[in-house]
């Protein structure tokens, strides 16, 4: 798959611009469990896929940056400075501006983008397409970086320009990503343990085809929430609280059930993580059935369709549990399936959400991938 993107914006490439480019590849991602935890300093549990956004890279000797994404056929040219454009632009011209902020100036070069992560879905394709070219404006400066501080300087760019004030979880797993592993990973410290993931499960992804753009408002609103009862309970951050300092604290109804969420979801990552070292699949899927539920009761972030979704898939035959994945308010269902039977589920999850809600599905299987790299041959 990543081998025909590749050929398909080297082509692009030479017929638009001519000549030979290097080539950078960054993965959307997965999250097993602990869902808007990240932005409260909290723990995580993603895993990077087969699924990328691939960037041709030449420079072009002037000052400046022409950008064309293939698969819209737009080609845009990104000045120095930034003016948020409300498109996919801005995503390219605040990474350009995230790199400057951090004392890199990227010169000129032409650069052509295509990728195979489905958007909208909750897999994050914005965090690949931040991250990719963001490879490709780094090798443009000859600047080499650490993966953190790829996934930090990618987090500037979609929080203080594109606008979506996002934690750091998609851009750093698309950065850090390990094949056949997830990452137990500590969003206040940016340490990590691998978790490994069992060969005899399938990571199977439901796309329950509902959009809500997190730059509409809803993200910065439970980002809000979650501020303002760290604040009430006297902490920085969520992640200090724990359910006695709820039960004393003077929080609305709708702030306790915001920081509810935070704090039982926590302890739902530390607990998949020990059930995923005792290979205990069945104890991964019933947290991921709570994560669901909490994100549906405590955070309001999911939707009626992905409610219905993850509750076929979890009552569905090989399927250990399911739980709407990413920002919310719809996108794609996880479901942790038995491989030996992942395509009769997947098939018997579709015809049983179709029926309830005239919706197809479109769904496939992601493959644990490793995190962004230049693709050299
Ligand atoms: C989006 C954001 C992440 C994270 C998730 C919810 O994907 O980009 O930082 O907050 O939502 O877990």
């Amino acid at each position: 798959m990543i081998a025909q993107i590749k050929s398909d914006v080297v082509q692009g490439f030479r017929s638009r611009f001519g000549g030979s480019p290097r080539v950078f590849a960054a993965p959307g991602r997965i999250n097993i469990i602990g869902e808007h935890t990240d932005y409260s300093e909290g723990l995580v549990m993603p895993a990077a896929i087969d699924r990328f956004c691939l960037t041709a890279m030449a420079k072009n000797g002037s000052d400046t940056m022409r950008v064309l994404a293939l698969g819209r056929q737009e080609e845009t040219e990104i000045a120095p400075g930034f003016t948020r454009s409300g498109t996919w632009v801005d995503y390219v011209s605040g990474v350009r501006q995230s790199l400057r902020d951090a004392g890199i100036d990227v010169p000129g070069c032409d650069l052509v983008i295509q990728g195979n992560v489905p958007e909208g879905a909750g897999v994050s394709s914005s965090a690949a397409l931040e991250v990719s070219t963001m490879l490709a404006m780094l090798a443009c400066a000859d600047v080499t970086a650490s993966t953190i501080d790829i996934a930090l300087w990618a987090q500037t760019a979609e929080s203080k320009y594109v606008g979506v004030p996002c934690g750091v979880m998609d851009q750093f797993i698309s950065a850090n990503g390990i094949a056949g592993h997830a990452l137990f990973l500590d969003c206040r410290s940016l340490a990590y343990e691998r978790a490994p993931l069992p060969p005899d499960v399938a990571f199977l992804l439901v796309d329950s085809t509902v959009r809500h753009r997190l730059v509409d408002g809803g993200y910065a609103a439970r980002r809000k929430d979650c501020e303002t009862a760290a604040e009430r309970l006297g902490l920085r951050v969520l992640r200090d609280a724990s359910h006695a300092m709820l039960a004393k604290g003077d929080l609305s109804e709708r702030v306790m059930r915001r920081a509810r969420h935070v704090i039982s979801e926590n302890e739902r990552v530390v607990a998949t993580a020990t059930a995923l070292v005792a290979a205990d699949l069945s104890k991964v899927g019933c947290l991921m059935n709570l994560s669901h539920a909490s994100l549906r009761d405590d955070f309001d972030v999911t939707c009626r369709e992905t409610d219905i979704l993850a509750d076929i898939a979890s009552q569905t035959s090989g399927v250990y549990g399911a739980r709407q994945m990413g920002g919310g308010f719809g996108g794609a269902v996880l479901a942790l399936v038995d491989t030996d039977g992942v395509e009769t589920a997947s098939r018997t999850i579709c015809e049983a959400y179709r029926a309830q809600t005239g919706i197809a599905a479109p769904s496939f299987v992601c493959r644990i991938a490793d995190g962004a790299h230049e693709i050299t041959s």
